[in-house]
């Protein structure tokens, strides 16, 4: 196959993109991502922040325009997050306790009922554990009201989209060795030992110098998807983008059946948060660089 989503699809995966709206006026943009992805996640307009800017008044106008490019261009959508300590807006930010806890599920239910049946996976939560060697949860006013916080939004999400797999995702936690991935490997198998709708884990996957690829992340995934759920990678980019690095995270996914697909974030090294780091598949004129051949080589089964 010639493009990425067409030999992703070969093995029933996807290869997705991270979408911004204010991107889908760039004719070279759009023309790479409608080719190349089948799979898109919102890089913030499906965020708390975008979504219900004023307590209790949903605002799906940047969501509804990436979400609605993604299916008229026939790319499922994941769901991209909806309980997270950053990009909170002003009136979240200032509740806690039992307040904080109701507009975390009032946020959850409305989100997911303007999307219902059309979200593949949601992100319910994002990034809940703490960095560095503590394995602890990260501080956060959600993380304050109460340690169940978590299962309380998986629940809340189970009932408002049942058709949604519904996903933890985090950073730093590729690397089987790290205090994180323990962290949260031990929540995932607890979840799944009581019962709470856990059903994937989403592994970010923004490989720098700092927090380098180890080739015990295909051990992570395979150890995760023993637990009885899916992975994905969810946000991928490498700094400095070498292709070996690129096809082995490929491979990695590939090497592990519960593993749905790839998501790359952003287009263009242009597009990047990272921009500096230049660690995408395409160069800012759009042309393919070497990390997207030896992807699609991967895809390709080669
Ligand atoms: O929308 C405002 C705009 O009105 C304003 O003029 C401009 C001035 O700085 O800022 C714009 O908001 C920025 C937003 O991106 C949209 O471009 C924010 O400042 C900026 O902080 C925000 O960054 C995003 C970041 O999440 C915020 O946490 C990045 O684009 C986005 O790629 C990044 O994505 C996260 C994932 O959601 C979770 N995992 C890590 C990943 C990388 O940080």
């Amino acid at each position: 196959e010639s493009t990425l989503g067409a030999a992703a699809a070969q093995s029933g995966r996807y290869f997705g993109v991270a979408v911004a709206a204010n991107r889908l006026s760039d004719a070279t943009y759009v023309s790479i991502a409608a080719r190349e992805f089948n799979s898109v996640t919102a890089e913030n307009e499906m965020k708390i922040d975008a979504t219900q800017p004023q307590r209790g008044q949903f605002n799906f106008q940047a969501a509804d325009r990436v979400y609605n490019w993604a299916v008229q261009n026939g790319k499922e959508v994941r769901g991209h997050t909806l309980a997270w300590h950053s990009q909170q807006p002003g009136w979240m930010q200032s509740l806690s306790g039992s307040a904080l806890r109701q507009a975390m599920i009032d946020h959850i239910n409305g989100v997911m009922s303007h999307y219902r049946g059309k979200i593949t996976q949601w992100d319910v939560v994002n990034e809940a554990f703490a960095d560095g060697s503590s394995g602890a949860r990260r501080d956060s006013n959600l993380q304050r009201t109460g340690n169940d916080w978590i299962e309380a939004a998986f629940r809340a999400a189970r009932a408002a989209d049942p058709s949604a797999k519904l996903c933890y995702n985090d950073y730093n936690v590729e690397d089987w060795t790290w205090a994180k991935t323990q962290a949260m490997y031990a929540m995932v198998r607890d979840f799944k030992q009581r019962g709470v709708p856990i059903d994937c884990v989403g592994f970010q996957s923004h490989f720098n110098s700092g927090s380098p690829y180890n080739s015990n992340f295909r051990t992570t995934l395979q150890n995760f998807a023993a637990l009885g759920v899916d992975v994905a990678v969810t946000e991928l980019d490498i700094q400095g983008a070498p292709s070996s690095t690129y096809a082995s995270v490929v491979n990695d996914c590939l090497a592990v059946s519960r593993c749905l697909g790839v998501t790359v974030w952003g287009v263009r090294d242009s597009d990047s948060w990272r921009s500096e780091h230049t660690p995408l598949l395409f160069y800012n004129d759009g042309s393919k660089k070497p990390a997207y051949t030896a992807v699609l080589n991967a895809l390709n089964g080669g």
